[in-house]
């Protein structure tokens, strides 16, 4: 019946054939990050694209842009925002300009490991910021987790003054510059593809990172020394622009959330195994030395770092940091 009206009334403009196909046009969804695919956000944005294949065959269609080929993380919260892209997965420490809450992932030695990161994403305190950004039209959809982070360097760093006078690649957040200077290191703020390069020619000597992302960015080909310091998590917050979610025809909706519910299940389960996949392939390049710190060695980190807490308690929001404390286990 809708069909027949539909062709009636724009019979005069189009033949009914092109009208039907146009009605029937997918919704696309471009997810673009740049990370490689053989990470866990890589492979969980191949993994949504294949469930959205299975089970919304016709009705959503996935393209995923992996390393940067699209837009690279110093653009792509703007592509989102004005619809260039539809998906992203930016990593927490990439969306300082839009809230200061997700801070609280940036703070050094907060989290004891990635399991306490993952209880905190399930707590109401964390699921409230995956809507902090709403009003500047940024929809979390999602937590995603690559890894605890590594640093990388030209010399061995064992304690916290040997990464005196070093200078650090980091990403855009402020906490991050203000751990590398209170070791009394300096940082350059730099998209991620940019970052072998700038090892390659000098300009900075050292890194912050997952395993995944040092071993998929040859990190360790261009760095002598990792030391196994996992000061922090790697987290990532999956994204759509508001206005585009709310586009989607309600019972669609609900079905690439449940999508999104199991990929981010799969992709939490398996960050760890891949990260220490790729931790094992780099010992066994010989390429870098790894560094492992005695849990004294590391509690020393852990003092020099944890006074910049209360410098962002303000910004965070204490009932957010206490709620971020509580997880530990200790
Ligand atoms: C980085 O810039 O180091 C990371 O955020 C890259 C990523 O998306 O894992």
């Amino acid at each position: 019946m809708f069909k027949s009206l539909l062709c009636f009334t724009l019979a005069a403009l189009l033949p009914c054939g092109a009208v039907l196909a146009a009605a029937k046009a997918p919704i696309v969804i471009k997810f673009s990050h740049v990370v490689a695919e053989d990470t866990p956000k890589g492979k969980g944005a191949l993994l949504f694209k294949k469930l959205v294949e299975e089970r919304l065959a016709g009705v959503v269609a996935v393209e995923v842009y992996p390393s940067s080929m699209l837009f690279g993380d110093g653009d792509e919260i703007n592509a989102l925002r004005a619809g260039k892209v539809q998906m992203l997965a930016p990593s927490l420490s990439k969306f300082e300009a839009y809230t200061k809450q997700l801070q609280v992932f940036d703070l050094p030695f907060l989290f004891d490991d990635l399991e306490a990161v993952k209880r905190f994403q399930k707590r109401d305190k964390s699921r409230e910021l995956l809507h902090s950004m709403s009003s500047q039209g940024i929809y979390g959809l999602a937590y995603w987790n690559n890894g605890m982070k590594q640093l990388t360097a030209n010399r061995e760093l064992r304690k916290p003054e040997d990464a005196k006078g070093l200078a650090f690649r980091i990403q855009p957040s402020s906490v991050l510059e203000a751990q590398f200077r209170q070791l009394g290191a300096t940082t350059v703020k730099m998209p991620f593809a940019e970052a072998f390069k700038a090892l390659q020619a000098g300009t900075i000597q050292g890194t912050e990172g997952p395993w995944s992302n040092i071993a998929s960015q040859k990190v360790d080909t261009v760095q002598p020394f990792i030391s196994e310091l996992n000061h922090g998590s790697l987290s990532y917050m999956l994204i759509s622009s508001k206005e585009f979610w709310a586009s989607i025809p309600y019972q669609t909706r609900t079905e690439l959330e449940a999508i999104i519910e199991e990929v981010s299940y799969s992709v939490n389960q398996d960050a760890e195994t891949l990260n220490n996949n790729d931790r094992e392939r780099i010992i066994a390049a010989g390429k870098a030395k790894v560094i492992t710190l005695t849990a004294q060695e590391r509690a020393v980190w852990r003092t020099a770092l944890s006074p910049i807490w209360k410098t962002y308690e303000a910004e965070i929001g204490a009932d957010v940091l206490r709620a971020a404390q509580a997880v530990n286990r200790r």
